[in-house]
């Protein structure tokens, strides 16, 4: 039991002094560029798989979605905000899209494995040491059920249908009000 104790603590002390001597000598893999990190992108990606899972447990869909007004209110917030790092279809590729590691999904496959509840939770709290943002901080419940809402309509859209969306709702509240949704509050 001892020689165990003590061994566990040596190796212990080992993996922290070897974590301290790559982070201090300015060698952690911090590149977004071209370095190959598979350790670090399943630490992370599997951390963000697991609290998705357990945060998303506790949030749920309001009653009334799936309104044209906020569909459309989905859609403005997403062409203003997010488009260049989730390629709508039949845009192309943009520095944020391609220089970004982890990439970010485009948009027709962001709902594709995500519930709505998952995503709603994403966009509230972003996703930690990603490009993804905390939209949450700066929009409220309502603008982000929204930004779901057209996110999962999105994932059967072509070039054209995206284009159409995004036409009619700017066509529907000119730029100028753009206030940011509760102007249609019922
Ligand atoms: C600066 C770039 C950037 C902007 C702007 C951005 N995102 Fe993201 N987003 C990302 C990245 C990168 C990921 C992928 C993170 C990952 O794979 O771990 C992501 C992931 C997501 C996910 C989760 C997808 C999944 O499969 O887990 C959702 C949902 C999402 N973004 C929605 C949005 C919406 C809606 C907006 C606009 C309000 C937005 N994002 C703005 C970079 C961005």
């Amino acid at each position: 039991m001892k020689s165990f104790l003590l061994g566990f603590i040596t190796a212990f002390v080992l993996i922290v002094a070897v974590a301290a001597a790559i982070i201090y000598s300015g060698n952690a893999p911090l590149s977004a560029a071209s370095a190959e990190t598979p350790f670090l992108d399943w630490l992370f990606h599997t951390s963000y798989e697991k609290a998705l899972e357990r945060h998303a447990q506790a949030i749920q869909v309001p009653g009334q979605m799936d309104t044209q007004p906020q569909l459309f209110d989905g859609a403005r917030s997403f062409a203003d905000m997010c488009s260049g790092c989730h390629i709508p279809p039949g845009a192309g590729e943009t520095p944020f899209s391609q220089g970004l590691k982890p990439a970010p999904p485009k948009l027709v496959d962001i709902m594709r494995e995500r519930t709505p509840e998952e995503a709603f939770w994403v966009l509230d709290n972003g996703i930690h040491f990603t490009g993804m943002p905390a939209i949450g901080e700066t929009h409220d419940d309502q603008q982000l059920w929204a930004m779901v809402e057209f996110l999962d309509r999105a994932k059967t859209m072509n070039a054209e249908d995206y284009q159409r969306i995004v036409e009619m709702a700017r066509a529907a509240q000119p730029e100028s009000d753009h206030g940011h949704g509760h102007d249609h509050a019922h």
